[in-house]
């Protein structure tokens, strides 16, 4: 019996997958291009910083997420060399541990928190408060008044009644609040419509078209309790092509202008949020931190010549160009199954005991990942793949399509690279799954910054 194809989740039949996806010409070599600067084969088993991944999953099981530390810091060390003269944020949404803000502070970077729950990390790493922005569209009066009273360096503003609430806890509190205003500038940003914020129809930010923003700034002027810094845009994320910043820089820089004139102040600073894109698979083709500075610089440098304003200090706020790279998932293959499909092809499915609650961007974004056999070499013919997780939903896919030996098997161990941003940050519990732990590891010896989560501490939050 033929397979039958399901619609779009399950596109592209035939045994050769999607357009971009090139038969390997060593299905046991890594490519370079995915995987964290420490990562390397030896005799087919993935190691990191020197350490083997079976070694890993002995001492902290599976599924696990591996981080690279020396490629997290390097990264970010990257973009604030890149950026020298601008803030560089960590978006600490990507990924964030007391360790991993320890080691933005560490590579003098600044921390985008978005809510209380990454403050409260923030400041259990005793992160430099001056230095942490604080984001939300609709943060609470009492998120609001924590990042006052441990006196954050910014808040950027979002709606009308957060301005009123600022103002009113400035008062209470007699600190002055420093705030952003953080406007949609309506481009449509190349990337899936859920992660694209910055067209009119969405929930964040006041409308520059709309006359928002101005009012936004008005009233932040007109109120004594409060600072303001400047203005934010942020267009999206996994962006890759420039044309929407430079289009949202524009029309941002010409708002600073407008303000300039109009109300005789001359913000600081100017702040063009994250969204750079990583390699997820090969058809992803990143540009470099000197690249996305220098683009930048050139863009805003221009354009406020043109406008006749002084250039603002910048900032930015990248999240997954920094954590994205840094960690692989581990899993275990548990079963698999090969599937007849039309035209007389087949697919191998691969089972991993993990899935939706560890890793839910294929599912949310249709997310694209690759992996690899991480535990031996094999010298079966490449075919073509789908991992899935073990959660009750068909959806549940890890990676949707990718050539492994076809001789995987039951204890294989499997890993999966680009997993650092948005996976462990994301990860849930469905089907009454744990989420699992987060090692870092460097120069040959791992440490686990997140313990997994047990049966026990579900049933803990089960009154009965
Ligand atoms: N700044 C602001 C104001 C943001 O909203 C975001 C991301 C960032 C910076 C960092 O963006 P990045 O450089 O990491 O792309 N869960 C989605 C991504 C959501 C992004 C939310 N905001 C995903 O897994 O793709």
């Amino acid at each position: 019996m033929r397979a039958h194809e399901a619609g779009a989740l399950h596109g592209q039949a035939g045994d050769r997958g999607p357009a971009w996806l090139r038969y390997p010409e060593d299905v046991n070599a890594l490519v370079p291009s995915l995987w964290a600067e420490n990562v390397a084969k030896s005799d087919g088993v993935v190691t990191v910083a020197g350490v083997r991944v079976d070694e890993l999953a002995r001492e902290f099981g599976t599924p696990l997420y591996v981080l690279d530390e020396e490629d997290f810091r390097h990264r970010a060390r990257a973009f604030r060399d890149a950026f020298a003269g601008a803030d560089v944020y960590y978006a600490g949404k990507a990924f964030l541990s007391v360790a991993a803000a320890r080691w933005i502070a560490e590579e003098g970077l600044s921390l985008d928190v978005c809510t209380g729950g990454e403050l409260a990390v923030a400041l259990r790493a005793e992160f430099p408060p001056e230095r942490i922005g604080m984001h939300g569209n609709n943060k609470s009066v009492a998120e609001l008044r924590r990042a006052l009273e441990v006196g954050v360096g910014r808040i950027i503003v979002d709606s009308f009644e957060e301005i009123a609430r600022l103002g009113a806890l400035a008062t209470e509190l007699g600190v002055r609040a420093p705030v952003m205003v953080r406007v949609t500038a309506g481009v449509e940003a190349h990337t899936h419509e859920y992660i694209s914020t910055s067209h009119e129809d969405q929930k964040f930010g006041f409308s520059i078209a709309g006359g928002d923003a101005m009012e936004a700034v008005r009233q932040i002027l007109a109120d004594d309790g409060i600072d303001f810094l400047g203005l934010h845009s942020h267009i999206g994320s996994q962006i890759f092509v420039t044309d929407g910043f430079e289009v949202a820089a524009r029309r941002v820089l010409r708002l600073h202008a407008q303000i300039a004139r109009e109300f005789s102040v001359v913000a600081p600073e100017l702040d063009l949020g994250g969204g750079f894109g990583i390699a997820y698979t090969t058809q992803d083709d990143p540009s470099s931190p000197e690249t996305l500075a220098r683009g930048m610089r050139e863009i805003v440098e221009g354009e406020c010549a043109a406008l006749g304003v002084e250039v603002p200090r910048l900032s930015i706020e990248p999240g997954r160009a920094i954590a994205g790279p840094s960690t692989f998932t581990l899993y275990e293959i548990g079963t698999t199954k090969r599937v007849a499909l039309d035209g007389g092809g087949a697919r191998h499915y691969v089972a991993v005991d993990g899935g939706m609650s560890d890793n839910i961007r294929p599912a949310l974004y249709s997310a694209d990942y690759s992996c690899t056999l991480a535990s031996r070499e094999s010298t079966a013919e490449p075919v073509l793949s789908r991992v899935v997780g073990k959660h009750c939903e068909s959806g549940d896919i890890v990676v949707k399509d990718e050539y492994l030996p076809a001789d995987v098997a039951p204890g294989d161990l499997l890993a999966v690279p680009g997993t650092g941003a948005y996976c462990r940050s994301l990860a849930n519990n469905y089907n009454h799954v744990p989420r699992p732990a987060v090692v870092a590891v460097r120069d040959g010896e791992a440490r686990l910054l997140l313990r997994r989560e047990t049966e026990d501490d579900l049933l803990a939050l089960d009154l009965g």
